[in-house]
């Protein structure tokens, strides 16, 4: 059995002190960073660039997984490598020629990761999944930190799991939005590899403490 991973979202971390926060993911037990990355387009809200995105790479010890919330991210895929992106991954909602995507992300050398908002059907992947690397169930709607889960992801990643083990598929499954001790058991049980966490981790007091808890609910 695969060990489950925990990627702090750092879009709920401090960015006035944005090196202090990524040397605490580095000393703890995460497995990623999660960077979120909003034009203001796709999502009625804008994040952090490239420049934000150096400066944590700089700093950062562990896989950098990049979460694209923008249109057309084919434009940027040649920067996001170059920048250190380990996986990145796209909104299926905002490709055209998914599976063109998918292999532009590959031949950069990074895992191709592919985003299904709450609204988007599991099954749209069947056709492409054994070229994905990693499946980004957002159980919330992206563009903001600190929204409420939303109870039918549970379903949808039992309905995902099925699809990849029917194809032979070695995509992981990862879960973002509204992580937090309440769910995360549930979530690795119906089928979850990778919990992406930002306010359950930032907002508490212990965030180290936070991040060793989560690993353990899902060891
Ligand atoms: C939402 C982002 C998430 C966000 C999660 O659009 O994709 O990664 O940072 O934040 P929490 O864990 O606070 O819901
Ligand atoms: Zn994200």
């Amino acid at each position: 059995m695969n060990s489950k991973l925990v990627a702090p979202s750092l879009l709920a971390a401090d960015f006035a002190n944005l090196q202090h926060d990524v040397e605490m993911v580095n000393q703890s037990d995460a497995d990623w960073f999660h960077l979120d990355i909003m034009d203001g387009v796709f999502v009625p809200n804008i994040s952090f660039g490239m420049p934000v995105i150096k400066a944590i790479a700089e700093h950062a010890k562990k896989t950098l997984d990049v979460h694209l919330m923008i249109v057309d991210p084919d434009r940027y895929i040649k920067t996001f490598a170059h920048l250190g992106s380990n996986n990145l991954t796209v909104h299926y909602e905002a490709c055209n020629h998914l599976h063109r995507t998918l292999q532009a992300i590959k031949a950069e050398g990074m895992k191709a990761g592919v985003a299904l908002n709450p609204h988007t059907s599991v099954n749209l992947l069947e056709d492409t999944i054994q070229d994905i690397d990693l499946v980004c169930m957002m159980s919330v709607n992206p563009g903001f930190g600190g929204q409420s889960f939303i109870e039918n992801t549970y379903q949808k990643v039992s309905d995902l799991k099925n699809i990849i083990e029917k194809r032979n598929s070695k995509a992981l499954i990862e879960i973002d939005g509204g992580v937090n001790a309440t769910n995360a058991k549930k979530l690795v049980d119906a089928g979850a590899d990778v919990l992406v966490a930002g306010s359950f981790v930032f907002k508490s007091d212990n965030p180290t403490e936070i991040i060793k808890n989560l690993k353990e609910t899902i060891a």
